[in-house]
């Protein structure tokens, strides 16, 4: 039986950093869940297809592969904002959702990150963590972050995207992100990574425990 870890959470609050260093220290298989909404999105901006044909992207989101995610392509923010948009159809979802489960079986466990890896994808997985910080604190890293690549940014305009991203992914019909009942929140607005990595540790730990 492998172990999963499901975490959860909104835009740039930190999942991605810790599910990576998570991953790493047990010695799991990582899926950035994210990219895969990414990649189909970045399939049909390529193509010069509209994003809202539901049936032309779900066969875009079955022709991803899990092995040619290349993030650093796919981080760009206009794919990000055109990955929400697809995110919202059933049978996009559903496509990568198959591909996300069966992933999420590699031995000896899997670490998936997202937005409904704990309600939807794997919910069954004995640990299940909802990563946040306030929406100025995430403004002010993604901020960081960009200022630090060598790319002028504008603080104002990255708060304004993140809550809508936001709402957009809280408000959706089909899998809307919300924290899985037996989820453990980690709210990392005054947490260093180190401090937020130390308390989902403790929560691993545990559940590892025979
Ligand atoms: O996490 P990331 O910013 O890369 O995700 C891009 C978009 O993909 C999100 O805004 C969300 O709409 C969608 N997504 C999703 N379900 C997931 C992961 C991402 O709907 N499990």
């Amino acid at each position: 039986m492998t172990f999963i870890i499901a975490i959860d959470g909104p835009a740039a609050a930190g999942k991605g950093t810790l599910s990576r260093r998570i991953a790493e220290d047990y010695g799991f298989h990582h899926l950035d869940t994210g990219l895969t909404y990414r990649a189909t999105a970045k399939a049909l901006l390529d193509a010069d297809l509209p994003l809202d044909d539901e049936l032309l992207a779900e066969e875009m989101a079955r022709e991803v592969e899990l092995a040619g995610l290349d993030r650093s392509v796919l981080s760009v923010h206009s794919v990000g904002e055109a990955a929400s948009k697809i995110a919202v159809m059933p049978l996009v979802r559903q496509a990568l959702v198959e591909a996300q489960r069966a992933f999420s079986k590699r031995e000896p466990g899997t670490v998936l990150d997202g937005r409904d890896i704990g309600t939807v994808v794997c919910p069954d997985a004995p640990v299940k963590l909802y990563v946040t910080a306030s929406p100025d604190v995430r403004a002010r890293r993604r901020f960081d972050e960009i200022v630090a690549s060598g790319i002028p940014a504008d603080y104002l305009e990255i708060l304004a995207d993140i809550i809508k991203r936001d709402e957009r992914d809280m408000g959706r019909a089909d899998s809307p992100l919300r924290p899985a009942d037996d989820a453990h929140l980690l709210d990392t607005s005054e947490m260093s990574i180190e401090a937020a990595f130390l308390a989902a540790k403790s929560i691993i730990d545990a559940a590892l425990k025979p």
